[in-house]
C-alpha cells in the first residue's frame, strides 16, 4: 500500500463520516465502533493511523510555510472545481460521487432552504482546499477530521488511540491541556491539523462573511462541532460562529441525492453568485 494513499478515494473519509454520524431519523445500524469490517472501513483505520503519526505541532508549522504564502498557482473557481473532479477515482463506480457533485448538491440544498446567498456560494466552494492534491500532498493532509495541534489530543477525536504514535504525546510543551495556548484564547491563535480547510480558510479570508469563513474553516472540526472537546479553547465569537458551523455540516453530510444536479443548467447562476464575491483569479 501507498502509505500516501491509504484510501481508494478521498470520498471514503466522508463516507466513513456518515457512519459515524447518520443522519437523525434514519436508523443507525450499529455502533460506530462495531461497525468497522469492510475493507474499506480497514483503510479508513490506516488513513487515520497515518493521519494521527505525523500531524505534529512541527509538521503542521512546515506545511503552513510552505503553502500559505499561496504563491503556488492562480485559478478561478471553476478551475478548480475542474480539477476536483479530475480525483474521481473510477475503480469504485457504485459509490462515486464526483467532487464537483457533492459541491453541487451541498450548495443546492442550501440554497433549496431559503438561506444568504454566501451560505449557498460556501456550500459550493467548502471543498476547493482539496486541490492541494495538485500538488502530490498525502491525502491523510488532505482531508480527514481536524483537531488542534500543540495541546492535548481529545479522546473524542476518531481512533484517538492512535495518537500514541504522533511524537507531541512525549512532547510537555504539547501534552497538557492547554499546551502551548491559553484558556479561551480563541481558535485563531491556534494551530489546527494541516487539511484543506485550513488551506482553502486563507485562500478566501479576504472575500467572504465572517461565518462562511468559520464554516471553511472548521467544518471537518467534528471533536467540536459534534463532540464538544475544545470549548475551553474558543471564545466568545468562535462559540457564536460555531452555530454557523453546526447549521452547515447536516449540508455537507446529507445532501446527497439520488439525481444529481444538472451542471451545465447550474453553471451561469453559479457565474453569477461567485463573480458577486470572489475576483476572478484566486490565489492558491
Ligand atoms: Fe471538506
Ligand atoms: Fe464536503
Amino acid at each position: 500500500m501507498d502509505s500516501n494513499k491509504p484510501l481508494k478515494d478521498l470520498d471514503d473519509w466522508e463516507n466513513d463520516l456518515l457512519k459515524r454520524y447518520p443522519e437523525p431519523n434514519k436508523k443507525q445500524k450499529e455502533d460506530y465502533r462495531n461497525y468497522n469490517d469492510s475493507p474499506r472501513d480497514a483503510l479508513v483505520r490506516e488513513f487515520y493511523r497515518i493521519n494521527h503519526q505525523f500531524q505534529s505541532y512541527d509538521f503542521v508549522v512546515s506545511k503552513q510555510e510552505e503553502f500559505l504564502s499561496l504563491d503556488k498557482r492562480k485559478m478561478s473557481v471553476w478551475d478548480a472545481l475542474d480539477y476536483l473532479n479530475t480525483l474521481v477515482d473510477d475503480s469504485d463506480p457504485d459509490i462515486e460521487l464526483d467532487q464537483l457533485q457533492h459541491l453541487l448538491q451541498t450548495a443546492e440544498a442550501i440554497r433549496q432552504d431559503g438561506h444568504p446567498d454566501w451560505f449557498v456560494l460556501t456550500g459550493l466552494i467548502h471543498d476547493l482546499g482539496k486541490v492541494l492534491c495538485l500538488y502530490g500532498e498525502p491525502q491523510w493532509a488532505v482531508v480527514g477530521d481536524t483537531y488542534p495541534v500543540g495541546c492535548q489530543f481529545s479522546n473524542k477525536i476518531v481512533y484517538s488511540e492512535f495518537f500514541d504514535q504522533n511524537p507531541d504525546i512525549s512532547d510537555e510543551r504539547y501534552n497538557t491541556k492547554f499546551g502551548v495556548y491559553t484558556e479561551n484564547c480563541g481558535l485563531d491563535q491556534v494551530k489546527m491539523s494541516w487539511g484543506h480547510d485550513e488551506y482553502l480558510y486563507h485562500v478566501m479570508k479576504d472575500y467572504l462573511p465572517k461565518p462562511a469563513l468559520y464554516m471553511i474553516r472548521y467544518h471537518s472540526f467534528y471533536a467540536q462541532h459534534r463532540e464538544e472537546a475544545y470549548s475551553h479553547l474558543m471564545n466568545k465569537e468562535d462559540h457564536e460562529n460555531f452555530e454557523w458551523v453546526k447549521k452547515f455540516n447536516p449540508y455537507d453530510l446529507y445532501s446527497k441525492v439520488p439525481v444529481p444536479p444538472d451542471a451545465k443548467a447550474l453553471r451561469p447562476y453559479y457565474e453569477d453568485l461567485i463573480a458577486k464575491y470572489l475576483p476572478n483569479q484566486l490565489l492558491f
